[in-house]
């Protein structure tokens, strides 16, 4: 049975992340979709709230599951029995970030990377620009999904000072 890992921060979850492993569920048995749990200092979702989403985005794929993970991604990788990482790809400064991850990770591994690229329509979509447009009071709509919208929503509400 083959079995990739989509890794990332997910925070949120864009229909960008949601395309990428759409389409890694119709190349692999199973899809471990793995959310990186060391938070940053600016993060909008704790770990276990990006994983709820991330579940409710994936509903649709009996094969995806979701979980968090900390730690090397490569050791993560071996304790679930997988050997490919998937990740979107979106630039040409998203490959040159990606590269040197991608090798170091099958140097220190033998574990893989396979690269997808972003449906150009989702191409300049990123959790980083949807969190600054919501924050600012724009229309993230088109870019990820109703539940998502409402937990921005919700959690930029809880911001406003006052
Ligand atoms: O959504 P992101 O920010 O691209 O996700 C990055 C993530 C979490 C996949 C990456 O930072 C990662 O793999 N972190 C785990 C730590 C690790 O293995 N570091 C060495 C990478 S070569």
């Amino acid at each position: 049975m083959s079995r990739a890992v989509c890794p990332g921060s997910f925070d949120p979850v864009t229909l960008g992340h949601v395309d990428v492993i759409g389409r890694a569920v119709d190349l692999y048995d199973a899809v471990v979709v793995a959310v990186g749990s060391n938070v940053g200092k600016n993060a909008l979702f704790t770990p276990s709230e990006r994983v709820a989403m991330l579940e409710d985005a994936c509903a649709e794929w009996p094969s995806v599951t979701v979980t968090m993970f900390s730690g090397l991604l490569v050791d993560f990788c071996r304790s679930q029995g997988v050997g490919v990482i998937v990740k979107g790809l979106r630039t040409g400064a998203d490959f040159d970030y990606e590269l040197a991850m991608a090798q170091m990770n099958r140097r220190l591994s033998g574990v893989d990377t396979a690269f997808l690229p972003t449906a150009p329509h989702l191409a300049y979509v990123s959790s980083s620009l949807v969190r600054e447009v919501a924050s600012l009071g724009g229309d993230i709509g088109p870019f990820v999904s109703a539940r998502v919208l409402e937990q921005i929503g919700a959690r930029l509400a809880e911001r406003v000072p006052g």
